[in-house]
């Protein structure tokens, strides 16, 4: 029912041939795979939330190809939104945008603002291109469960779901988009940490800072949801000490818990986070015991992304 295919041109092909016809295929990115529909049909999109059981508030991510399809998303581009996406883009930055008309309600969950993101995974942008509209991509995973980085990953969420699946191998960052809301001026808002660090941004702009925690109407709706979590309870222990961490995991350790070692540097931990996780009920782990990640770099998305995946947040002093 659901089929893996490498990405030749026949797979392009038929991905295009089903995303015309408002059908969804799961692509890669360079941060994590995502479920992609036809942005500008309002039909394929609906289908992306039943799929993947997302809350009908969350607003997708556009993915364009090149900068005419930027024009028809947005009705205005901030100056500082242009000297963003001319800096990072293709790449892992997605920009809240004034919507334009021609994107339906169901792409942005009515909001008058759209997400929008030029990737820079070859695959995906040779399929847009294709394609010739911009694709409407949430992570390709269930509503709630760690995201995939893996075509495998997508495959154990949404096996006979999705009748395509195009497999370009392991996801470069591993976690997703930064989502930055350009403000008056220079001034931009983090709603979301991610592969471009805050401090690449804030060379080229003044980073207001930034609700990407829980607040009564956040302004990035998917901000407020639990996320990202295995079956297994996730411990989140914040500690700069790893003797700390280590007696803290020897003094509640019960059968059936799990330490997670996720990779050494903020990178490679943002590239095996999500795998591991799944990993845990692979394994059939009860609860799991991850130390904090340091918190600046792209260490601060691993840190977000494990903070909303929490059953608990210890902080030992
Ligand atoms: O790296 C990524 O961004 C991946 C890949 C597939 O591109 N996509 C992704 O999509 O992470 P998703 O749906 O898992 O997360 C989209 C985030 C959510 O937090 C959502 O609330 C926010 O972007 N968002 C989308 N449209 C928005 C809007 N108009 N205003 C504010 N936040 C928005
Ligand atoms: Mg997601």
């Amino acid at each position: 029912m659901t089929k893996i295919l490498l990405p030749n041109d026949d797979a392009l092909e038929m991905a295009c041939d089903i995303l015309k016809n408002d059908g969804l295929t799961a692509i890669p990115t360079e941060t994590v795979y995502g479920l992609a529909a036809n942005a500008f049909s309002e039909k394929a999109v609906r289908k992306i939330f039943e799929v993947k059981n997302r809350p009908p508030d969350n607003p997708l991510i556009t993915h364009i190809s090149n900068m005419d399809m930027l024009g028809l998303l947005a009705r205005r581009i901030p100056h500082i939104a242009l000297v963003l996406a001319e800096r990072f883009w293709p790449g892992p930055l997605t920009l809240i945008l004034p919507k334009s008309k021609k994107v339906p309600q169901g792409t942005t969950a009515d909001l008058d603002s759209v997400a929008v993101r030029f990737p820079c995974n070859e695959i995906a942008v040779k399929l847009i291109e294709k394609c010739a509209f911009p694709l409407a991509a949430p992570s390709a995973n269930l509503s709630g469960s760690p995201s995939p980085t893996k075509a495998a990953h997508v495959y154990d969420d949404l096996k006979g779901k999705i009748p395509l699946i195009i497999d370009g191998g392991d996801c470069l960052h591993g976690v997703e988009s930064t989502v930055v809301l350009p403000l008056e001026g220079e001034r931009i808002s983090i709603l979301r940490p991610g592969a471009i660090t805050q401090e690449e941004l804030s060379a080229h702009a003044i980073i207001t800072n930034g609700e990407f925690s829980s607040n009564e109407k956040p302004i990035s709706p998917g901000q407020k949801y639990k996320h990202y979590s295995p079956n297994a309870k996730v411990f989140l222990v914040v500690t700069d000490d790893s003797q700390k961490f280590k007696a803290y995991c020897h003094r509640e350790y019960q059968s059936g818990d799990l330490i997670l070692t996720y990779g050494g540097t903020p990178v490679e931990q943002a590239r095996n986070l999500f795998s591991k996780l799944r990993e845990c009920d692979t394994a059939g782990a009860k609860r799991v015991f991850v130390h904090s990640p340091e918190k600046h770099g792209i260490g601060l998305a691993v840190f977000n992304r494990l903070q909303k995946a929490a059953e608990k947040t210890v902080y030992l002093e």
